[in-house]
């Protein structure tokens, strides 16, 4: 059984940890929480030690593999931290919060040679995995998405999430799992042009960041792309569209479908499996095999995809066309 401790028990902890219970083959030894009470009401329904201060809780129990599950302004440090003691590494996006911070954890993580994963969970649908199949050998010209939801409508996440400088906005929290998906697929992104607006939620002391936000992409590959994201439309979707000279298929993140037109084919594929139980089952797997090889979504990985974001914000801001750093 592998010993696992958790930093940040809030909303994503839950879905973590309730998938490491189906999964039976972990023990939880630690959560950690600023907030007091939910460590302690994490302990009561799990088991393991309570603690408010990641560092003390690194420093007294063994673990096999830590789940860094605090808000992206509280990434950088239990990284390093977590990486000084050889703990393997598993963290919520975004994986850090500007190119200081992932310049520092790739090579914190390098130095320490621990099996590392970001949760970029739509990377293991299995919807995502036939897009894939049914890209090889096509000339594709272009990638199209669109995610939208309402938090900003209903203003009924977190405060920390609509404080730009805290969360880094619709584009850093939420539109990075799709620009993951786009370099996933198309490769390595070239340019970014991106716009925001703020017509639902003006901009004010607890509302800093963009609620909708529309950019366009080139890829190394020759690629174009777009993607369309809002905060402020309570009528949800989640697609990515794959644009070829004799086919266009649709990947629906949320229905877990794919469906189009193949070569003259209709195609429409409904799947069940669920990608965040996944991704942490295979988590598991590279730490008890010592095989980072079979993740895919390395930190150094999502921290590439991250430098997207912050290319993104900085086009918001200058209106320029950016190149988005590698790392
Ligand atoms: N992959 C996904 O689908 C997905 C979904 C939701 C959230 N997330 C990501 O997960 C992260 C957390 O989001 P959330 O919705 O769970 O937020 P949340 O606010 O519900 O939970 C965060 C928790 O971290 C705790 N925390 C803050 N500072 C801490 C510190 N110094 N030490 C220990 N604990 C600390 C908070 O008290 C809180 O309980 C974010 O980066 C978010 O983007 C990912």
């Amino acid at each position: 059984m592998l010993k696992i401790g958790f930093i940040g028990v809030g909303g994503i902890a839950g879905r973590h940890i309730a998938n490491l219970k189906q999964l039976g083959r972990s023990e939880f030894v630690a959560f950690c929480d600023i907030a007091e009470e939910k460590a302690k009401q994490a302990v009561s329904e799990n088991g393991g030690n309570a603690y408010t201060d990641f560092n003390e809780m690194l420093d007294k129990e063994k673990l096999d593999a830590v789940f860094i599950c605090t808000p992206p302004f509280v990434r950088a440090e239990p990284i390093a931290s977590a990486s000084a003691k050889g703990v393997a590494i598993f963290s919520e996006k975004p994986p850090a919060f500007n190119s200081e911070q992932g310049k520092t954890g790739v090579n914190a993580i390098k130095k320490a040679g621990i099996i590392n994963s970001v949760g970029f969970m739509y990377r293991w649908l299995m919807t995502v995995a036939k897009a894939k199949e049914l890209m090889k050998g096509k000339k594709i010209s272009a990638i199209r998405s669109v995610f939208l939801c309402g938090p900003a409508v209903h203003l009924n996440i977190p405060g920390w999430f609509f404080i730009r400088e805290k969360s880094g906005g619709p584009l850093m929290d939420q539109a990075i799992h799709v620009l993951d998906l786009h370099r996933y697929l198309a490769g390595e992104v070239t340019k970014i042009h991106a716009f925001g607006n703020n017509m639902i939620q003006p901009k004010r002391a607890d509302f800093t960041t963009e609620e909708t936000i529309v950019m366009d992409l080139q890829f190394d590959s020759g690629i174009i792309g777009s993607h369309t994201h809002s905060w402020a439309c309570d009528v949800a979707m989640a697609q990515v569209e794959i644009i070829s000279d004799y086919s266009r298929f649709t990947i629906d993140l949320f229905a877990n479908s794919i469906f189009g037109t193949l070569e003259g084919a209709q195609i429409n594929e409904k799947m069940t499996d669920n990608c965040y139980l996944t991704e942490v089952d295979n988590f598991l797997t590279a730490v008890e095999k010592k095989d980072q090889s079979i993740l895919r979504s390395s930190y150094q990985d999502a921290v590439n995809t991250c430098a997207v974001t912050w290319a993104g914000l900085e086009s918001i801001d200058s209106g320029e066309v950016k190149t988005p750093l590698r790392f």
